[in-house]
């Protein structure tokens, strides 16, 4: 089999590619290894950029984002019972948008598949073979039948634990990493959200966030030990702490049955470059951010529209120079976010430094509730700053 470009992993990132390559009449051909099922309902962050809105708009798979997505212009910060607004879209013009990730793709599988696109789930055993080459190859099994795919460009979209990353030779890549001490334990309750906007609420017993789906679906977030097991926490501590860490006078978290628990650990990765030869990197296969900021989703997006960008000008005037710079472009934004989640994580948990670090990040809040130019910057950065490579 032969196609121009062969994308490993159907993820947001590998979906919103071969979208995006379509609408420019280049053809693709995607793997997957899990079911369909499966990445259609896997659990993750829910917040949507303006510009990764706009694109998913104008990919043509707005339809529904556009009557479910809740739109919000602002967020919360509370601490010691106090609570300053953020007021994202006066301080930017711009807006977020909450919208499930298991919801976004969705609609970009439904997109894929009513065109017509190649989009394999359940595929095993994948490789990726010649990168240094003009004719890269994907080998893999699907319906018990060995494969090979030649392709022009392979895009590893293949997430976190993906076989494209460490298909690269030792010494090409230099890896960046952070692990923190801690994680977040996410729920999902079938309870109305007793908040307008996200409320992140910094508290001596450690982070809490109260965030949404819809207008019947709480979603809640609380840090916890990095050697927490899910078993320790049964559905009243929960409660419990989710009560004492967001409390407000007079107000309270609504509580309601939890239909999703998990612990998810917190990290910070990058590696640099965001490819080799003839493999290019999005998403998570390239980078990890800890939840905090909510980038994770929006910046595979972004990746892939630079790649998305670059591949159109290289098949319509063998034009490289988007291609060359891509690995640059992509990791520009990609430190952008990796800085403001590490910022924001770190104004927000108990990071184990004692008091006068905890005294610290309350100043900072103070600092953040009273300067416009502190406000700000986090508003900017929240929202996501520009779609224009050179940011
Ligand atoms: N072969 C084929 N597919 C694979 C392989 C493989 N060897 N390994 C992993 N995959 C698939 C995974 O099953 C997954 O569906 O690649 C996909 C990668 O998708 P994501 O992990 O969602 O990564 P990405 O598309 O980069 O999206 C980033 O996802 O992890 C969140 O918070 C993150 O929101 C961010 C977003
Ligand atoms: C979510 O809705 O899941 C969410 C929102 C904001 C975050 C992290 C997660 O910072």
């Amino acid at each position: 089999m032969r196609t121009q470009v062969a994308i490993v992993g159907a993820g947001p990132a590998g979906l919103t590619l071969a979208l995006l390559l379509a609408r420019e009449g280049i053809e693709s051909v995607l793997v997957e290894s899990r079911t369909r099922a499966y990445v259609e309902h896997r659990v993750r962050a829910g917040l949507l950029e303006h510009n990764t809105v706009q694109l998913l708009h104008e990919l043509g798979v707005g339809e529904r984002l556009a009557r479910e997505g809740l739109e919000h212009h602002g967020i919360y910060l509370r601490r010691q019972g106090r609570t300053e607004r953020v007021r994202l879209t006066e301080l930017t013009g711009r807006r977020i948008t909450i919208y499930g990730q298991q919801e976004v793709v969705k609609d970009l599988i439904a997109a894929r598949l009513e065109h017509g696109g190649a989009l394999h789930f359940e595929v095993s055993n994948v490789e990726v073979h010649d990168l240094d080459r003009e004719r890269p190859r994907v080998t893999y099994t699907h319906k018990g039948a060995a494969q090979e795919l030649e392709c022009d460009v392979v895009a590893g979209c293949d997430g976190f634990h993906g076989v494209c990353r460490p298909s690269i030779p030792d010494g090409v890549l230099t890896e960046y990493e952070y692990v923190y001490p801690f994680g977040w334990l996410g729920i999902l309750v079938e309870a109305a959200p007793a908040t307008d906007e996200l409320i992140y609420a910094w508290h001596e017993r450690g982070f809490s966030l109260y965030t949404m789906r819809s207008p019947q679906i709480s979603r809640l977030y609380l840090q916890v030990p990095d050697d927490a097991r899910i078993e320790d926490w049964p559905d009243q501590r929960i409660w419990e702490e989710l009560q004492i860490r967001l409390a407000s006078d007079g107000w309270r978290v609504n509580e309601g049955p939890i239909f999703e628990k998990g612990i998810t650990p917190m990290r910070s990765f990058v590696v640099e470059p965001m490819q080799y030869g003839r493999l290019f990197l999005a998403g998570d296969a390239a980078h990890i951010v800890p939840p905090t900021g909510a980038k994770g989703l929006n910046l595979a997006v972004n990746d892939v529209r630079l790649l998305g960008a670059a591949l159109t000008d290289w098949y319509r005037d063998g034009s490289s120079a988007g291609l060359e710079a891509y690995s640059h472009n992509a990791l520009r934004r990609v430190w952008r976010a990796q800085d403001f989640s590490n910022y924001m994580t770190q104004l927000l948990h108990d990071l184990g430094g004692g008091a006068f670090e905890r005294r610290l990040q309350l100043a900072r809040i103070d600092y953040i509730a009273r300067s416009e130019a502190a406000a700000g910057s986090l508003a900017e950065n929240y929202v996501g700053l520009p779609a224009a490579a050179d940011f």
